[in-house]
């Protein structure tokens, strides 16, 4: 795993978008896998700036949503569909028709994984997948216990993703216990993971993904399995790391390798 310790949020986001602008560089009908949640919007408000700034453009570009909850339709104001037009894609200029997002009012939400997967196949599979972490170590909406070969399905949250969530919701609003989330395999199935966590909150769940055990009961620490993973982190959630140091020490010999020999994945800091 890279890990990537930034002094606050806003370099977190900076960084995150050099990441995403020079896969899009690369490949301008990139396949991108996309989070909802705190943790993204700096890196999506960063990529809409450098849209109206100099142009970065979306429209070859292909989404694909990790998750939404079941029970709310999508023009609810907190379903994960209306996040990500509202955040992102109304503020750039991304073919709506290429956006996905799970239908969390399928007539049968157990049909939805298998269909989501063909698609995601379909398009080729995902490059980047965009992540962030939950306090309990979940990705997507893979909570702990999840399977590490999981695929895009049906799952419960748990008692603590429903308190952190709580906020987004009125408290006499129907805030939704079941959600259809990209699985485990999915995720590791992406050619490059983008993982970001920032804040006390979630040192624990990125000591524990990086440096516990592989263990369904932190589903994030499957990224340890994969070849191409990114964490990208600020200096307060970093601050449960035993190897900190040694994490900043390959960073800044890597950053002299990649401005002599890929100075095109170096964009800024
Ligand atoms: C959202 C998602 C979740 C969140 C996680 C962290 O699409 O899949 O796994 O990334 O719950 O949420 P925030 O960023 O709000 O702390």
């Amino acid at each position: 795993m890279e890990i990537l310790i930034l002094s606050d949020p806003e370099a977190v986001a900076r960084r995150c978008a050099d990441i995403v602008e020079a896969q899009m560089k690369t490949m301008p009908n990139s396949v991108l896998g996309l989070a909802t949640g705190s943790s993204p919007i700096g890196l999506y408000e960063e990529l809409i700036r450098r849209h109206s700034e100099y142009g970065l453009s979306f429209k070859d570009v292909t989404t694909f949503n990790l998750d939404e909850y079941i029970g709310i339709p999508a023009d609810h104001s907190q379903s994960y569909r209306t996040f990500m037009n509202e955040t992102f894609f109304k503020k750039v200029d991304i073919d709506p028709a290429r956006t996905f997002v799970p239908d969390g009012m399928a007539d049968n939400p157990l049909n939805v994984g298998p269909a989501y997967e063909e698609k995601i196949q379909a398009e080729g599979g995902i490059d980047l997948q965009v992540l962030g972490i939950g306090s309990d170590g979940h990705i997507g909406f893979n909570e702990p216990t999840s399977s590490l070969r999981s695929r895009t399905r049906v799952k419960t949250l748990t008692k603590q993703t429903l308190v952190d969530n709580s906020r987004f919701f009125a408290p006499d609003e129907f805030q939704p216990k079941l959600a259809i989330t990209m699985g485990i395999a999915t995720i590791l199935e992406a050619r490059r993971i983008l993982l970001i966590a920032t804040g006390e909150g979630k040192a624990e769940a990125v000591r524990d993904t990086v440096e516990g055990p592989l263990s369904a009961f932190v589903p994030a620490s499957a990224l340890q399995l994969h070849e191409r993973a990114t964490v990208v982190i600020d200096e307060a959630a970093a601050s449960q790391l035993k190897l900190k140091d040694y994490y900043q020490f390959v960073g800044d010999l890597q950053d002299d390798l990649v401005k002599k020999h890929r100075p095109s994945d170096w964009i800024s800091r």
